[in-house]
């Protein structure tokens, strides 16, 4: 029978199998399924694995801080921070496609990790027996979702790359290990409270792994991002004071970079760019529901984000459900 405790023996014993004596990094987001696959990895393999938490500046507000205090203060996990921020700017400079930035970002990601391994081994020296155990796998916290719609699964449709499926480079010098590969959200979410996470980042909202730079319809870049950052944050906020985190699924923030509309604002006319507010309800995120949230809630979250993000004067609501919409707009 499915519990939790069996599901972690599981894959336990299969991640020992899969990677031996093998050092292991871990590509730490800060999300769920990342945070859930590096405990379980930690608890299989303990000290040989490395958790690597890359700054792509594609992130929220206060997430490199949750990682940093939350995450290693519970698990101890041996972390490396790296910062990225100009690196992925630079690669994504002018790109508007979303495959194309899903593409980039996954590419940039591996290119990190392959630096960041070489680093992990000269810290751990070059006796024989590191390079009889180099550091030969990588840990996705890949859902069953997320395969299904990379066309993983059977007769699925490719709808969209996502980042730590169909993105990866053919010249990877990483095996995987995606011991969450079998399983949906609230299976993960399980696992992870088994596996002592805390509660915090186990309940945490899904933010997708490309992060902010498939929620800017447009190219990316760091003044727009800043706008983004500061939206998100506000509804986040909102949401979360009015005690909506469990009913929604996730509220992506898109920024709408190069549309304007001519607003009002003291006595003066603005010129400035939307954001839409795409609340969900969904079990899985293979389907979802527009959220019903409070016209009160959204009216606090729209008044918030036009007094105080300068550049965004309007705030819209979407209300498609998946399908036909998918849940990010990119
Ligand atoms: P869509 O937009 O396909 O999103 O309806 C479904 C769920 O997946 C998240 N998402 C991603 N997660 N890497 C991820 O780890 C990705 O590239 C990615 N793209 C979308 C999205 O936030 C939603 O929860």
């Amino acid at each position: 029978s499915w519990t939790p405790g069996n599901v972690v023996d599981d894959l336990v014993t299969a991640v020992r199998e899969q990677v031996g004596q093998d050092r292991v990094l871990c590509a730490l987001s800060g999300g769920v399924d990342s945070s859930v696959a590096a405990a379980l990895v930690q608890r299989a393999v303990g000290d040989q694995l490395t958790c690597v938490f890359v700054d792509h500046g594609l992130l929220r507000e206060g997430e490199a801080e949750q990682v940093e205090k939350d995450f290693v203060a519970a698990t101890g996990v041996d972390l490396v921070v790296v910062d990225a921020r100009e690196r992925f700017l630079t690669a994504l400079a002018g790109v508007t496609d979303p495959e194309a930035k899903r593409k980039i970002i996954g590419e940039q990601f591996i290119r990190v990790f392959e630096q960041a391994a070489r680093d992990v081994v000269g810290r751990h020296g070059r006796s024989d027996s590191d390079e009889e155990h180099p550091v030969k796998w990588l840990v996705q916290g890949t859902l069953y979702p997320d395969v299904v719609e990379s066309g993983g699964g059977e007769g699925a449709a490719n709808i969209k790359s996502h980042h730590n499926v169909g993105g990866l480079p053919e010249d990877l010098q990483f095996g995987l290990v995606e011991p969450l590969r079998t399983l949906f959200k609230d299976e993960v979410r399980q696992v992870g409270l088994e596996l002592g996470v805390p509660e915090g980042i186990v309940w945490r909202q899904p933010f997708p792994g490309p992060g902010l730079g498939i929620r800017i319809i447009g190219a990316v870049d760091a003044e727009r991002l800043a706008i983004l950052r500061r939206a998100d944050a506000i509804a986040r906020e909102e949401l979360t004071r009015a005690g909506l985190d469990r009913d929604i699924w996730q509220c992506p923030v898109v920024l709408l970079a190069d549309v304007r509309s001519v607003g009002v604002q003291g006595d003066g006319r603005t010129y400035g760019h939307p954001v839409v507010l795409r609340p969900v309800a969904s079990e899985d995120a293979m389907t979802a529901d527009w959220a019903r949230v409070p016209y009160d809630v959204l009216a606090h979250i729209s008044t918030r984000i036009t007094n105080e993000v300068a550049e965004v004067n309007r705030v819209v609501l979407d209300v498609t459900s998946k399908p036909p919409g998918t849940i990010e707009w990119e």
